[in-house]
């Protein structure tokens, strides 16, 4: 068979003339750092979310340091994030100096605002909920509680791009949102790039600075800066893909209808819940499953044997990791995000799957669980 399990090379090929033409543009212009693709994208990106302001940035990663920079954030300060988040999230708050601060995830893998709550000291400077597998989770409450207690609001939404509630996009509720157009993404770059997004005017000209060494003018460093841009060839590879965008999202929506009919009878396995395809607070960026009975690598490798690839996100949780151990919490400290760790698999889902893919693949866990368990097990 052979099924891929993400498609930026099916989506270079829809944008490739078009691409091409603005590099060959962007050549002979000789603007290989900034210039007039990375402000028309910004621009662009900021219109389709409706904020008033994108920054570029070099990468996802580089998006959320620079925007708790941008709000003084350092040693001494504490940020609140997701124990079951990829550990960019937690890096990035790392590398500012503050403290990172985890929470558990409930049973839709999202974090939950009483568990912030009660994990907030007089420390708190900053929350981070991350939109993790493209679900947007309902900020309302969040927002009103950060304007109460002062505490900022800086999305996660690497994973969300297009996702939208109550005609509110991703991004729109906190005081930043933080994308990464990492390729795989679902608006991904064709290498590293990522963006923050404000409606803050003061916020946004401290974000052109920091990411340009300091300041906006060339020799005119006005704060201690960082080197991390959009390169121009990167932004137009963006701006081309911005069109597709909700098509793209709708496609995947789709997909996980095709991956429903097919898996809902398997009673090892926890789904995601429905979406409607019109619903855009679910642009599933993944499409993960729970598999029960201890069975999760077991199936994972008999699908790589049938030529499915999947993949694990993540296998780890961050407090686990080697990384951060200094941080204190041991095995037990968060059991859901732990437990879902051993049970989750991410299957195949792009803007190019194919209904008879997701067929296939459904065909294919279908018949594992018909199946006796290998020899070794119960
Ligand atoms: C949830 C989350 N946060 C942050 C990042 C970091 O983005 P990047 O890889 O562009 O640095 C990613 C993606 O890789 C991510 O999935």
């Amino acid at each position: 068979m052979g099924i891929l399990f993400a498609a930026p090379q099916v989506e270079y090929d829809l944008i490739r003339e078009e691409w091409l033409a603005s590099v060959a543009q962007i050549g002979r212009q000789g603007v290989f750092v900034g210039g007039a693709w990375v402000s028309k994208f910004e621009a662009a990106f900021a219109a389709y979310l409706g904020v008033d302001a994108a920054v570029g940035v070099g990468n996802g990663t580089d998006a959320l340091f620079l925007a708790l920079k941008a709000l003084g954030i350092g040693p001494g300060d504490e940020v609140i994030t997701a124990a079951n988040t990829f550990v960019a999230t937690v890096s990035a708050i790392h590398h500012t100096g503050a403290a990172p601060v985890l929470v558990d995830c409930n049973d839709g893998y999202l974090m939950d605002l009483d568990d912030v709550r009660a994990a907030v000291t007089t420390n708190t400077r900053a929350v981070i909920p991350v939109h993790l597998y493209g679900q947007l989770i309902d900020l309302d409450e969040w927002k009103a509680w950060s304007e109460e207690t002062g505490i900022a609001l800086v999305e996660d939404c690497a994973q969300a791009a297009g996702a939208s509630r109550r005609g509110q996009a991703a991004g729109s509720w906190g005081v930043m949102g933080c994308y990464s157009f990492y390729p795989d993404k679902n608006l991904g770059a064709l290498g590293d790039g990522g963006a923050i997004v404000s409606s803050s005017p003061e916020t946004a000209g401290r974000l052109r600075k920091l990411r340009n060494h300091g300041g906006e003018v060339r020799y005119q460093h006005e704060l201690p800066g960082f080197n991390s841009r959009l390169d121009p060839i990167q932004a137009s590879a963006l701006h081309c893909k911005l069109a597709y965008l909700d098509e793209w999202n709708a496609h995947r929506r789709k997909a996980a209808g095709w991956y429903r009919n097919h898996l809902a009878d398997v009673a090892e396995l926890a789904l995601p819940g429905h979406v409607e395809p019109d619903d855009g607070s679910h642009v599933f960026h993944l499409y993960v499953i729970r598999v029960g009975g201890g069975r999760r690598e077991e199936l994972k490798k008999h699908l790589q044997k049938k030529g499915i690839l999947t993949a694990v996100q993540y296998p780890v949780p961050v407090h686990l990791l080697p990384a951060y151990a200094h941080l204190g919490y041991g095995p037990g400290s968060f059991p859901q995000a732990e437990r879902y760790a051993q049970e989750i698999l991410s299957l195949p889902m792009h803007a190019a799957l194919q209904e008879r893919e997701a067929a296939a693949i459904g065909a294919e866990i279908q018949s594992f669980f018909a199946a006796p368990p290998v020899t070794g097990r119960s």
